[in-house]
């Protein structure tokens, strides 16, 4: 029998089938169409949705990036999906999940399909010099600390270069334009989802340390002089290292060490 549809969907028992047994997600709600995965998953967490809770969609009418901007999400083609997470840290290291999620993306895209993303600062990964993945932390804190993290991942997966926005084509790729492969998306979400299961165990028990070691092995930028924009001004400097709550200790021309939160950063 045949279904009269010519393209595959992430329905739950895909992503289930690919995932196989997982300690990390529990829940999964699969749509055709939604807002924003990270709306819908932030509005879960103050229910009481557990850590694992998986939001995922075809489409997106009102996908969010940092700083309000908007997030081409068309149907089928990407992988738009949110993940609440409850970790027992303090408010101040809330920020250190988007090194998590950039390393466990890089990762699956090097198992999957040998490809190795440079990672840029925390929450965008390239190929070729061009964004594939942008990735959305939104928290909720209680005294101090974290209460839940949505931690969103956006992936350009199987557009081709005329599926890309034009106003952003020019500084922006797919995996499927970079391995020029049409890639099984439930799969590539899965070994997503594992890694980023393994490498966030390893974070609750070893801390941030050797996820950053992994981070900065993929991130051509470090040791490299680099331009900061934030709201409140430009610096240029070395980018030198990162810090244990994810800061870029960035050396500027004076000597001095400037500590620039990631959320911040633009370069
Ligand atoms: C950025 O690069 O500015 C971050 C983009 C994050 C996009 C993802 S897609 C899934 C989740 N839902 C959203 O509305 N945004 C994130």
């Amino acid at each position: 029998m045949t279904s009269g549809f010519s393209f595959e969907l992430l329905s739950e028992d895909r992503i289930k089938a690919s995932l196989g047994s997982s300690s990390l997600v529990d829940r999964i709600y699969a749509f055709w169409t939604v807002s924003s995965t990270n709306d819908f998953a932030y509005k879960r967490a103050l229910h009481d949705d557990n850590e694992g809770t998986l939001v995922v969609a075809e489409e997106q009418t009102r996908g969010r990036g940092r700083k309000a901007r908007v997030w081409d999400s068309q149907f089928n083609l990407g992988l738009w999906f949110s993940l609440i997470l409850r970790p027992e840290i303090s408010a101040s290291k809330a920020g250190l999940l988007p090194f998590l999620a950039s390393v466990s993306v890089a990762e699956a895209l090097e198992g999957f399909l040998n490809l190795k993303p440079d990672l840029k600062w925390p929450n965008d990964a390239l190929l070729s010099n061009r964004k594939f993945c942008g990735i959305l932390s939104e928290a909720e804190f209680i005294d101090g600390h974290v209460k839940f993290i949505i931690l969103g991942i956006g992936i350009n997966v199987n557009h081709k270069s005329e599926n890309l926005p034009e106003d952003i084509r020019g500084q922006s790729t797919s995996v499927r334009i970079q391995s020029q492969m049409r890639v099984d998306r439930a799969d590539l979400l899965a070994a997503i989802l594992k890694g980023f299961e393994s490498n966030y165990t390893t974070f609750k028990s070893n801390g941030i340390l050797p996820i950053l070691e992994k981070w900065k092995a993929r991130c051509s930028r470090l040791g490299k002089s680099v331009e900061v924009v934030q709201d409140d001004g430009q610096w240029e400097g070395i980018f030198q290292d990162i810090d244990a709550e994810g800061r870029m200790l960035l050396q500027l021309k004076s000597g001095e060490i400037k500590k620039i939160v990631a959320a911040d950063v633009l370069f």
